[in-house]
């Protein structure tokens, strides 16, 4: 089992049998009231496990939310809200989430609000939710094709990350969590990046240590700036245009989280290279290595043009500009980077074209 101190909470990497989890149910949690938010496909791939390893879930209420990032926002907030009110949970009781990215953002979003804050923990099952969202603090609900306009930072008491739940997962949701933890490489360590696309290319095999270190990469960053003042922002690689596209994309072709986010990344690199951060050869490798694993989608000219008007309500637009996190190589990433609006244009359509050609 290994330990790693996050902000506010504690995140546990092994199996969840030898975790601290039931020591936990027993010293803080025994006699109140547990529910456990699941997706449907969390509720049939990985509840029975939990249910029937620890005694103390067996009269948990178990909320069951329909998957799918469409499913991330308010009229299934207030459900839920409601149905924890029909079980007259309190503020001293305990809510688990149970699921990918999607489950823990609901759920700790929904956990942080009611009732002004009731404890959660945190049981990420897919791998993206294991390197990146079920760690750092962040929760959020979308706003139409608005991602995560909603949201609070709070903290789970625990994070219980334990691969074992992975070995349901589809290969397409594994891919998308690679996704995440390419951009931790990038913006840290290009021997990482190296390894990450051997294990996508089935050279090299897919550890719990790689995890850590991934994981390793974003706690650190999160323990610096917490609150996302200054240093987190880099966090924010590839998902000005990652969150675009998934918005633009959200009620049409099925894109995941990851996918849109790989896509974010190597054309915010393009914009790098463009603005003279990054230099043309290490521009090339990421896109080489990203684009053979990663489709890039195809887009009409009216696309651009909403896609653009999107990117002006970004979160991180401040005073009407709009801020991008742009690498300087691989490795090492700036910032709050005023990217113009033409400068979109121009990337949308040199991937428009690209696509083109490679067709
Ligand atoms: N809070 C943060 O810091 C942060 C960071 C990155 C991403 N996110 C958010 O995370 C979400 C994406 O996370 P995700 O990719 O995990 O999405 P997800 O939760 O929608 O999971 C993807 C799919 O895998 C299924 N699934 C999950 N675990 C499974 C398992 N063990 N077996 C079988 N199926 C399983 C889910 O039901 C779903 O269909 C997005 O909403 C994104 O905005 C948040």
């Amino acid at each position: 089992m290994k330990y790693i101190k996050s902000n506010n909470s504690r995140l546990e990497i092994g199996s969840i049998e030898e975790s601290s989890f039931n020591e936990v149910l027993i010293t803080k949690y025994k006699s109140v009231k547990k529910v456990i938010i699941v997706d449907d496909n969390t509720h049939v791939n990985c509840l029975e496990y939990l249910l029937t390893t620890f005694e103390l879930l067996k009269e948990s209420e178990i909320v069951v939310l329909p998957h799918g990032e469409l499913n991330k926002e308010l009229v299934i907030v207030n459900n839920v809200w409601e149905a924890l009110t029909e079980y007259g949970i309190t503020r001293h009781d305990l809510i688990i989430n149970l699921g990918g990215g999607m489950i823990t953002d609901i759920g700790g979003f929904i956990a942080s609000c009611y009732k002004r804050g009731v404890d959660y923990i945190n049981i990420p099952t897919s791998l993206l939710g294991m390197v990146d969202a079920s760690i750092g603090g962040k929760t959020g609900i979308n706003l139409g094709e608005f991602k995560n306009q909603i949201g609070v930072f709070s903290h789970p008491e625990v994070v219980y990350i334990d691969i074992a739940f992975l070995s349901t997962l589809p290969s397409i949701e594994l891919l998308s969590g690679y996704a995440e933890m390419l951009k931790h490489a990038l913006i840290s360590d290009e021997k990482l990046f190296d390894t990450l696309v051997a294990q996508l290319k089935g050279k090299e095999e897919f550890t719990e240590e790689i995890l850590l270190t991934c994981i390793g990469v974003k706690n650190d960053i999160v323990l610096e700036d917490p609150m996302e003042k200054g240093l987190r922002k880099i966090l924010n690689l590839g998902h000005t245009i990652g969150h675009v596209i998934e918005g633009h994309f959200m009620n049409g072709k099925k894109m995941t989280h990851g996918h849109c986010v790989a896509i974010g990344i190597v054309m915010e690199s393009y914009v790098s290279m463009k603005m003279g951060l990054l230099d043309q050869k290490s521009y090339e490798k990421i896109q080489e290595s990203i684009l053979s694993f990663y489709e890039m989608p195809s887009y009409s000219n009216d696309e651009i043009n909403e896609m653009v008007i999107m990117l002006s309500n970004d979160k991180k637009n401040r005073q009407g500009k709009i801020l991008c996190a742009l690498l300087t190589s691989i490795g090492a990433c700036k910032y709050d980077q005023q990217v113009s609006e033409d400068m979109f244009v121009e990337v949308f359509l040199h991937f428009k074209n690209l696509q083109v050609n490679l067709n």
